[in-house]
């Protein structure tokens, strides 16, 4: 038996290598991936919850890679490693380091020179870093998160609603949530932040 995994729209497929990371060996259907990976990132919830951050110390590859490792270590010997594979979406693999250190540092700059709003800040820090694509998976569930620590951590602002539908199942607020990321990949953020508090 292994893993059978559909996808939807949006979603950058596991491939097989990646899939032999899995250290469940139960889980065997997309669903039961779900559920344990909820289960983990309500873990990291309850961390970041707890917690104290800086922006020096969010916008660095430690503390990226920490988190996503602390959403899905449970599930996945992957977890908090930057993908070895090309994908449908996100950079050529090689380029993850230096992309992700560039993103941090201009985050770094924007919130020093305050050239955004907190809001626009936090949608573009993560739209650029999913764009990035880090990690074999999770990446998308990890860069709302990664969104929600900066403007509720940093910033002390309500966290985002995200269209306050269920994002990881197909449905209006995943099609309404793809084409407002797409409208990002123009330069034209506004609709994800307003996707982002509806
Ligand atoms: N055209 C695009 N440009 C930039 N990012 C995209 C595009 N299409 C999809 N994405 C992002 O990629 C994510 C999917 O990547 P991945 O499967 O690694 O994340 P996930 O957390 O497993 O899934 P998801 O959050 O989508 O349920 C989506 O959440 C979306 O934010
Ligand atoms: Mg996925």
């Amino acid at each position: 038996m292994g893993l059978d995994l559909e996808y939807i729209d949006g979603q950058t497929p596991i491939d097989e290598e990646e899939k032999e990371g899995l250290r469940i060996e139960t889980i065997s259907t997309k669903v039961e991936l779900d559920e344990f990976e909820q289960l983990n990132i309500e873990e990291a919830l309850q961390w970041v919850l707890s917690k104290k951050f800086k922006a020096i110390q969010v916008f660095s590859e430690k503390f990226i890679c920490d988190l996503h490792k602390r959403m899905y270590g449970n599930i996945w010997t992957w977890a908090g490693e930057f993908r070895k594979t090309d994908k449908n979406i996100g950079i050529d693999k090689h380029q993850i380091p230096v992309q992700l250190k560039m993103l941090c540092d201009d985050s770094m700059f924007w919130i020093e020179n305050n050239t955004y709003s907190m809001e626009e800040m936090a949608i573009r820090f993560k739209h650029r870093l999913v764009s990035i694509h880090c990690f074999p998976n999770g990446n998308g569930r990890h860069s709302r998160l990664m969104a929600d620590i900066i403007i509720e951590k940093l910033f002390g602002k309500e966290p985002f609603s995200w269209g306050a539908g269920n994002l990881t199942q197909s449905g209006e607020t995943r099609t309404a949530y793809l084409k407002a990321v797409k409208m990002a990949d123009l330069g034209k953020y506004q609709p994800l932040l307003e996707f982002a508090r509806s």
